[in-house]
Formats: structure tokens, sequence, C-alpha cells
């Protein structure tokens, strides 16, 4: 095993919401530590433009790359919508993103390839899902809805209420007509109001979380570039963010579904 296999894999997002991709990654790559860095100084990515998205993006691969690490994974939905590819190229460590497996999943699953998408404005608008969508399946047709207060009433912890199910109904009823049957949540918080889009969507659309298909992709890429790290041990996860945030340890806490430890404040251009 060589010494590369030891390092931490550096994951990256706007704020909190990655750590429900950080959850997965704990549970299916137990052993791998974590570096997550949360942009909370700078969050919400989903509104700003390309270019300050990309910048942002920048900064964090740089800061992570900086500390050592053997992967990157961009956990947030918009920094890969708009730099994936730009860091992917020139970044000396493997780089994924969380659109790649949530389409693959949906096409996976999906029986009448009627596919919809919810996002952050600035996700949708990158078309990156669309695009993806096409590349892999040119006949499949795919439903695009920004539900932007989605992530503010996820951070508030109003998960399951009236204002949550009504605010679902008015963002999902147009994609729920156009009778898809698979719904990727396209975006870090979206996961934690999957009750009440299940609720709205009903029972026979499948919600895809990338979640999940990230952290099996990565699994398989480390096992394939022999990185996989030390077996036996139950690796940390360190936190840093660009600023402490009102409610932070509430919300994050959260989003990974384990107490917060060793966070630390950095900060970075
Ligand atoms: N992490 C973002 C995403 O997945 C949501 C929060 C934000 O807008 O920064 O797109």
């Amino acid at each position: 095993m060589s010494s590369l296999c030891a390092r931490p894999i550096g994951v990256f997002d706007s704020g909190l919401g990655g750590l429900t991709v950080v959850r997965q990654l704990r549970r299916l790559l137990p052993t791998e530590e974590i570096l997550y860095l949360g942009d909370l100084a700078h969050l919400p990515y989903g509104t700003k433009s390309t270019d300050e998205i990309r910048r942002r993006s920048g900064e964090c691969a740089d800061f992570l790359l900086k500390q050592g690490i053997k992967a990157l994974v961009i956990a947030c939905n918009s920094a890969s919508s708009v730099a994936y590819k730009l860091l992917s190229e020139k970044l000396p460590v493997p780089v994924l993103d969380v659109i790649t497996p949530a389409v693959e999943e949906a096409l996976a699953s999906s029986k009448n390839f009627r596919i919809g998408v919810i996002a952050t404005y600035a996700t949708i608008e990158s078309g990156s899902y669309a695009q993806s969508l096409e590349a892999r399946s040119p006949d499949a047709e795919y439903f695009l809805k920004p539900c932007p207060l989605f992530v503010p009433l996820a951070e508030e912890g109003w998960l399951d209420d009236a204002i949550a199910l009504g605010t679902a109904r008015r963002y999902l009823e147009p994609i729920k007509k156009k009778k898809v049957d698979t719904l990727i949540l396209g975006c870090t918080h979206y996961p934690l109001l999957g009750k009440v889009i299940a609720r709205v969507m009903g029972p026979r659309v499948r919600l895809i979380d990338s979640a999940i298909p990230t952290a099996l992709k990565l699994k398989e890429l480390l096992r394939r570039r022999k990185l996989l790290g030390p077996a036996g041990r139950r690796a940390p996860l360190k936190i840093c963010i660009t600023d402490y945030v009102r409610n932070f340890a509430r919300i994050g806490e959260a989003f990974l579904g384990e107490e917060l430890h060793s966070v630390k404040l950095v900060k970075i251009p």
C-alpha cells in the first residue's frame, strides 16, 4: 500500500448540505479519512453567477489540495454543474461530481424514461443535468424545476409540516403532471425533505439522492486506482468551515446524522 492511500478524501460544498454526501461516504467507506470544507462564508452558491461559483470552487479545491488529499468529491450540485469539467482537467487528483452518479442511477431505475430533476437555479440553468441525461439516453424525456425555497426549509428544520408540504405541492405539481416515474433530488438539501416530496409525487415515483451512488462510485474508483485507505479503523472526519453561521451545529448534525466533532474555522480567499 502506498503512502498516498492513507491520505484523506477531500469533499467540499457551499455549506453544510454536502454533509448528506459525507454521511453516505462514512457509511460505505468507513475506513477513509474525510476532510470536508464547507464554504459557509459564501453560501448559497445556487443563486450565484457561474463565474463566481467557479471561482469559489477553485479556491475550495486549492485549499483541500494543499492539505494533501488523494481524491476530491464536489458534493455541491451547483458547483458540480459549473466547475466539474474545469477541476477534473486541472487537478492532479481524481475528481468526482454528484451529477453523473445521480443521472446514471435515474436512468437505471426509470421504466418510462420520463425523469424529473429538481435543483437550485444555478444547477438547472447550467444545463448540466439536461446534457448528462441526453448524452446517456437521447430518447429520455426530462422535466426540470428549480426549487430554491427547499434550501432554507431544510436548514430551518421545517421538513414535514404544512409549509413544507404547501411549498412542495407548488413546486412539484407541474412535474407530477408530466408522469415522471423518477425524480432526481439535484441539491444537497433536498433529501432532508424526502418525506414531503414523496408525499406529493406519490408512491410510484422513485426519488434519487446522489449521495449513495456517488459514494459507490468513489469506492470503485479508489479500488481501481489502488487508493483504498488502510483497513480496520474507523477513520476520522475533519470539518473545516469558512464561517461559523448561526445554528451551525443543529443544521450540520441534521445533514450528517451524527454529532459534529473536530470543526475548524479556516480563512480562504
Ligand atoms: N449545496 C447546494 C447545491 O447542492 C445547495 C445550497 C446552495 O445553494 O449553496 O446545489
